[in-house]
């Protein structure tokens, strides 16, 4: 798709989208005088009242006029610019409309700056418009937009738009690519396609990819990994993808959970809850996918990606409840449910993080149902004992209209996870076995964040509890895999 920005309209426009504030009615000044006719008419009946996600569709001539309600002024947030800018795409895509205006009144741009605004508009623009339809027969495909128009109204904000749409882009790719990931089926998106994928990054300046083999993830004595690995026929992967912008100093490492499929193991998931887990991998594909962002941009930081990557299968080899296990600092873990396999390849990694003299290690996994029933599927769950880290984190989230909120780490959810016969387990609960699961997974982490003389590097978890929409989507995106978390780390890298 191509997305430009100018200050006059084209002829080819096959839609014109303009949005409105609620307490803004009258700014139609982007609007040809007929156009401003068939808006007036709409307003006098009270069908658009320009209230928050109100759209409506005018014809005028053959010309189709998408009028979009933004609320009140003061009120319009990032989140409901972004789903503003979904939602009319997705309703022009149904309608099979390739050729869109979208004009941008100087109030409506104004509330934020232009040129953020003009990043998460492009951002959302991307994820709206993106189908997961290559298993889909020709007919019943997503016909593609070709061309977004930003109509601006003066050069001035031509220049901070055009910056923003580029930005935008780059990010989308990343998003994308994540999102991608996701959503390929899982006898498909195995360790091994996921090592090519992440492979291929190196066609990006300043990537570079290590991939290590069963043979070599056994030389590194990554025994947590091997164990949750063992049950499936496919070979584990440990991922290694550095990005070397000019900041070449102590990196930040970010570790994603890459579990392909999680059936469970021999604590086998029970209908319907192996469904959707195929998406056990989506914090490996949202590293991936703020890697790619920022090898595009060309951000000056230094980021390494870690991301064991495995499956969770039941067979005569699988690792068993009861198993203890060696990870790779030594530290022992008792096996009491095979399903609670994320943590342990995270281990892992955490551990392998200690050798690479990191800044802050950010670790992305969907670790937990409880995350996902404690915060439902809009915000993922935050964990850290940093204050400054969460809080740098929240505030890149909130700007570009993603959603953080912290969870707590500390020493009743520490406690809780201690074993009597090896140095910690691999299930715990605060007062019951099943409370508290979203922390003592994230106080399990810690526990492998600690060097031997229990100095830690700062460390924060997110629990990617909304990284996927059920099948039917949300008016602004289709479901499946969202991408979560990409925007907020770049935002947080730039
Ligand atoms: N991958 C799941 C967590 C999950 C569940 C993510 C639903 C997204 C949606 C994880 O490996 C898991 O199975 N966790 C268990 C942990 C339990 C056995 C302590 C869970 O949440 O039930
Ligand atoms: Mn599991
Ligand atoms: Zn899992």
């Amino acid at each position: 798709m191509n997305s430009t920005v100018k200050i006059s309209r084209s002829k080819k426009e096959q839609a014109v989208v303009y949005f409105l504030y609620e307490d803004k009615l009258k700014e139609l000044s982007l609007l040809e005088k007929k156009e401003q006719d068939a808006v007036k008419t709409v307003l006098k009946t009270k069908d658009f009242e320009g209230k928050n996600g109100q759209i409506s569709l005018l014809y005028v001539g053959e010309k189709r006029l998408f009028i979009v309600g933004l609320g009140k002024r003061k009120e319009c947030n990032i989140r409901h610019w972004k789903q503003a800018v979904g939602s009319v795409l997705m309703q022009a895509q149904k309608k099979k409309i390739t050729q869109i205006s979208m004009l941008i009144s100087k109030i409506v741009s104004s509330y934020v700056d232009t040129d953020l605004f003009a990043q998460t508009g492009t951002v959302s623009a991307y994820n709206a418009l993106y189908a997961f339809d290559d298993f889909k027969e020709k007919e019943a495909k997503v016909v593609a937009v070709k061309s977004i128009e930003w109509i601006v109204a003066d050069k001035r904000i031509s220049n901070l738009f055009i910056k923003g749409v580029k930005k935008g882009k780059y990010i989308a790719e990343g998003v994308l690519f994540t999102r991608m990931l996701g959503n390929t089926p899982p006898t498909e998106m195995t360790p091994t396609l996921l090592a090519d994928h992440a492979k291929d990054l190196e066609k990006n300046k300043n990537i570079s990819v290590q991939i290590l083999n069963k043979k070599q993830i056994e030389a590194k004595k990554m025994g947590c990994l091997l164990a949750v690995s063992r049950g499936s026929v496919l070979e584990p992967k440990f991922i290694i993808v550095e990005y070397k912008g000019k900041d070449s100093k102590h990196p930040t490492v970010l570790v994603g959970k890459g579990i392909t499929y999680d059936s469970g193991g021999l604590s086998l998931k029970p209908d319907p809850y192996m469904r959707d887990m195929k998406f056990d991998m989506l914090g490996a594909a949202t590293v991936l996918g703020i890697i790619k962002a920022a090898a595009k941009m060309g951000l000056k930081k230094h980021i390494i990606g870690l991301i064991p990557a495995c499956e969770n299968m039941p067979s005569g080899d699988a690792y068993r409840p009861d198993d203890i296990l060696t990870a790779m600092n030594g530290k022992t873990v008792l096996i009491e449910n095979t399903d609670a396999e994320g943590r342990l390849i995270l281990a892992d990694a955490l551990v392998y993080a200690q050798t690479l003299q990191p800044k802050e290690v950010i670790d992305f996994a969907t670790l937990t149902g409880a995350c996902m029933v404690a915060l439902g599927n809009e915000r993922s769950g935050l964990f850290t004992p940093e204050d400054d880290l969460a809080d740098k984190l929240d505030a890149a989230s909130k700007n570009i209209g993603e959603m953080l909120w912290r969870l707590p780490v500390g020493e009743e959810y520490t406690t809780a996870m201690k074993s009597e016969i090896a140095d910690i387990k691999n299930l715990g609960g605060v007062g019951n076995p099943r409370f508290g699961g979203a922390s003592t997974a994230a106080a399990f982490l810690q526990f492998f964040t600690q060097n031997e003389k229990g100095n830690a590097y700062p460390w924060a978890h997110i629990d990617l509890s909304s990284c996927y929409y059920g099948e039917s989507g949300k008016a602004h995106i289709r479901g499946g895999a969202n991408g979560f978390g990409v925007e907020t780390m770049i935002q947080y890298f730039s």
